[in-house]
């Protein structure tokens, strides 16, 4: 029984994580009640985007509100996410700025809502949003649009183009679909995860951020290197991405087929961790200066490796559960901030290679958090 024995022989450093987090988040679950934070200013201080609220990180900070309340029972955490979606509801006032990342922004929130307190207006707002992500599902191509042309830089249209991302958007698809017995919902999200096995996951496991379709015959005709160094390179947050996102499809689907590009992904990534000290860069194949790291990426693959661990029989967990304490490990030695002098948990963050590294970025907190609770046994699967 690895897996067990090695969460034992690390009970003790799990548990004074989750003890520092829960002194530092119940307290700004109070102190940012009213805002949506994204960083923290100069003065380590929660920033608020409630008046944006198309933005694609808007669901993390109710949902670690959520996790936090499922796992304390802290009512503080209750009613921050409470407010959280509240705050939210602005985005239905204008749908065309609704985009591929409204399973980020909802179902961490209302779905997790409605999951743990059978709220139906939580419910409702979950399906609307599973609703207009399956709208934009294209037959040519059989994947889901990322972005609007808004988003675009106005000379260049982004129609036809998908991303790696958007695989931590299907898991509203697959709850909308148990929710009301109809595998639609499903379907789609299987026909993109299967279109992004293809397109987007290279065959040694590295991923391609930015595919763009044609639009006639769907077939790939361009990728685009996004956030990450270059369209040959590896965006390691693209990278957590596909990994987390293949194993929740397998949690979801049963098909071995993610189980098995999850793996695949996991192996890249472990093998170029393993170089780095599980401290993650920025991307794993940029030029060794500058030295940019992305904490999230670190967080996100931490909670998709733990779940690999649950998934393959016990011979193979070694390899999955003790990557994932590695990177938790370093992120938790270099980069947290348990302090009161900062709202946000997590450093080092890096939102792109070419712009906005090293800062405090809300989802860090988020998936960081959400692997500590996994590694104290929480049965609770926000996606
Ligand atoms: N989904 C956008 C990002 O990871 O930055």
């Amino acid at each position: 029984m690895f897996y067990e024995d090695y969460i034992k022989q690390n009970k003790e450093w799990i548990d004074s994580v989750f003890a520092k987090l829960d002194a530092k988040l119940s307290k700004t679950a109070v102190k940012s009640r009213d805002k949506i934070p994204y960083t923290v200013d100069k003065n380590g201080v929660h920033d608020d985007r409630s008046k944006d609220p198309h933005c694609w990180i808007n669901g993390f900070w109710g949902g670690l509100m959520w996790m936090m309340y499922e796992h304390t029972k802290n009512e503080d955490y209750k009613l921050t996410a409470l407010r959280s979606e509240e705050l939210q509801d602005a985005a239905f006032n204008r749908v065309e700025g609704l985009h591929h990342d409204v399973g980020f922004m909802w179902h961490l929130l209302s779905g997790a809502n409605y999951r743990l307190t059978g709220d139906k207006a939580a419910r409702n707002r979950n399906m609307l949003c599973a609703m207009t992500l399956a709208s934009r599902f294209k037959l040519n191509g059989n994947y889901i649009r990322a972005w609007n042309d808004e988003n675009s830089d106005g000379k260049n249209s982004n129609d036809g183009w998908s991303i790696v991302d958007c695989m931590m958007n299907l898991p509203i698809l697959y709850w909308a679909s148990e929710e009301i017995g109809d595998d639609r919902f499903k379907q789609i999200a299987m026909a993109h995860a299967d279109t992004a096995m293809t397109h987007h996951v290279r065959p040694d496991g590295s991923v391609n951020h930015i595919v763009a379709h044609d639009l006639e015959t769907g077939e790939m005709i361009k990728v685009y290197g996004g956030q990450g160094f270059s369209s040959t390179s590896c965006w390691t947050r693209g990278e957590a991405w596909a990994l987390y996102g293949y194993i929740l499809s397998y949690i979801h689907t049963g098909e071995e087929r993610y189980l098995d590009t999850a793996k695949k992904v996991a192996h890249y990534t472990i093998a170029a961790l393993a170089a780095t000290d599980f401290v993650p860069p920025i991307d794993f194949r940029s030029p060794e200066e500058p030295v940019y790291y992305d904490s999230t990426a670190g967080a996100i693959m931490a909670c998709g490796l733990i779940e690999i661990a649950k998934a393959v029989p016990e011979h193979e967990k070694k390899t999955y559960i003790t990557a994932a304490v590695k990177i938790l490990k370093a992120l938790e030695e270099k980069f947290c901030d348990f302090s009161d002098e900062k709202d946000s948990v997590l450093m080092m963050g890096s939102e792109a290679y070419y712009g906005g590294q090293h800062k405090a970025i809300i989802y860090g907190d988020y998936f960081f958090t959400e692997a500590i609770l996994k590694l104290r046994g929480s049965e609770f699967l926000p996606w």
